[in-house]
């Protein structure tokens, strides 16, 4: 993974609003156009409310006019390997395919490359069904 990605996913890290767990995620995800979204968990005094750092890069990729996911790093430096949550997984996996690489990182650097299609076996799809 470019040293670019990782990087984008650490300065997203940096802005998480995330008041109550203390645990600041970034995501960022690079199309097959070379542009790379980024997004940070933000947290909600309902706790349910909140929504992990993969929503929000989700959105600004689409709100730029893309759709196509060809690599996620995700970023958790308080977490030894933090994988998306299963709701993340979903939605990665409408922009992305099985083969899609997802790269965990620590403050340290990947921990872990994983696909979409190792991270969420048997997705919803409806072109499979
Ligand atoms: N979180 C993410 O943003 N992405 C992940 O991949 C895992 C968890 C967030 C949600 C919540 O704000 C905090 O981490 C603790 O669960």
């Amino acid at each position: 993974m470019a040293d670019e990605l990782f990087e984008a996913a650490r300065d997203a890290a940096a802005k998480a609003h995330k008041p109550y767990s203390n645990f600041p995620v970034g995501a960022a995800i690079r199309t097959p156009s070379g542009a790379i979204h980024t997004g940070c968990n933000i947290e909600n005094v309902s706790f349910p409310e909140g929504w992990c750092a993969e929503t929000t890069a989700i959105g600004h990729m689409v709100m730029a006019g893309e759709n196509m996911i060809a690599e996620v790093c995700v970023y958790a430096p308080e977490g030894p390997r933090t994988t998306p949550c299963g709701g993340c997984r979903q939605r990665l996996r409408e922009f992305g395919s099985a083969d899609t690489k997802v790269h965990l990182c620590d403050a340290t650097g990947v921990v872990e490359t994983i696909t979409l299609g190792d991270l969420l076996p048997a997705a919803f799809d409806m072109d499979e069904t």
